[in-house]
């Protein structure tokens, strides 16, 4: 399949991309930071620049494009409102509406924090309400891709992994810090169900391959603590945790509002899929089995300065 990955110098679009271009053949856009490697297409592209997303098809004639750049920090969200809508509802429609006229076929990604946590053990059937500009935006950007392509799917996740810069995710916050002897938060009363990113590549791949289409939770299959999060990694790379200070988020001093548990149901994609989602111990696993095999420095290598 010819494979358009938006995104391609994220978190996720860069696993994704790596993970899928030995069976595919993947393009990939970045913007501002751009990379040297020759294991897939990579297409420097702002997004946002009339006719981009035109001129980016017409080009790479995709057959299955997955859309993860967003603007995805919720502080900068919070503090640019306007450029959070843009790139993450406007720029989803804009895609999907001429995807869907191409004939291909569109995974928008979502995310998780659509629910105020406030009782966790979501089902897609649950009612969102999100509690900042992020969520907000990433929520009504659902709305807008499946207006104009009812047969997209949205993918609702939350990951960690390694990432080109070496401090996107909460697993390389936690990795970092431990390694240097810092002692660092670990939020005892926020829940979440993350998953490795290249686990998360597979995933996406069967869900394009079984024709999928509509919402979907794409999470762990287990809900955890971020502070319980931490625990594991340590244990896991053998770091101390003791380091990791159990702590309230309303002692933390973040800005923006963060939903206590998103803690979501996978039932539907596992039974669409015929298999459970993978557990933490499973991407905690391959998280050390690629750190061992030299892959975050093979990730830093690949950042273009
Ligand atoms: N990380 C998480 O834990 C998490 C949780 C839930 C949901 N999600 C969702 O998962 C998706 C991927 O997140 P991520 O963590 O991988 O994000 P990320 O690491 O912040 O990467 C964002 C990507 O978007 C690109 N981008 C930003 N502005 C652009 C523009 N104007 N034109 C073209 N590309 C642009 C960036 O390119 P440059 O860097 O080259 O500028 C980068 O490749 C997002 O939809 C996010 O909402 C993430």
């Amino acid at each position: 399949m010819r494979i358009l990955i938006t995104g391609a110098s994220g978190l996720l679009g860069l696993n994704l991309a790596l993970e899928t271009t030995h069976r595919h053949t993947v393009f990939g856009t970045v913007n501002d930071h751009s990379l040297k490697t020759d294991a897939f297409t990579v297409i420097q592209t702002n997004l946002l620049a009339p006719g981009a997303v035109e001129r980016l098809l017409e080009r790479t004639q995709p057959e299955w494009v997955i859309h993860c750049a967003a603007l995805a920090n919720l502080d900068a969200c919070e503090a640019d409102p306007d450029l959070a809508r843009q790139l993450n509802t406007d720029l989803p429609r804009t895609l999907a509406n001429h995807v869907a006229r191409s004939g291909a076929r569109m995974l928008h990604v979502s995310t998780d924090s659509v629910f105020d946590g406030l009782g966790g053990d979501y089902s897609e059937e649950d009612l969102p309400n999100p509690l900042g500009i992020y969520s907000r935006t990433k929520l009504d950007s659902e709305q807008a891709v499946l207006e104009v392509d009812p047969t997209a799917i949205i993918a609702r996740v939350n990951l960690f992994g390694w990432s080109l810069r070496g401090n996107r995710s909460l697993a390389e916050f936690f990795f970092n810090n431990l390694s240097q002897g810092r002692q660092v938060m670990g939020f005892t009363d926020v829940f979440f169900c993350p998953l490795l990113a290249n686990d998360l590549a597979g995933i996406f791949i069967r869900m394009l391959e079984r024709h999928l289409s509509g919402l979907y939770h794409v999470v762990s299959s287990e809900s955890l603590s971020k502070y319980d999060f931490g625990m594991r990694l340590a244990r896991r790379f053998n770091l101390d945790g003791s380091l990791i200070n159990p702590t309230s988020v309303a002692q933390s001093g973040l800005k923006a509002a963060r939903s206590p548990n998103l803690t979501l149901r996978t039932h539907k994609l596992a039974s669409a899929l015929g298999e459970s989602l993978p557990s933490l111990s499973t991407g905690l696993e391959r998280l050390y089995t690629l750190y061992q095999q030299g892959y975050p420095q093979a990730l830093r290598n690949l950042a273009l300065e």
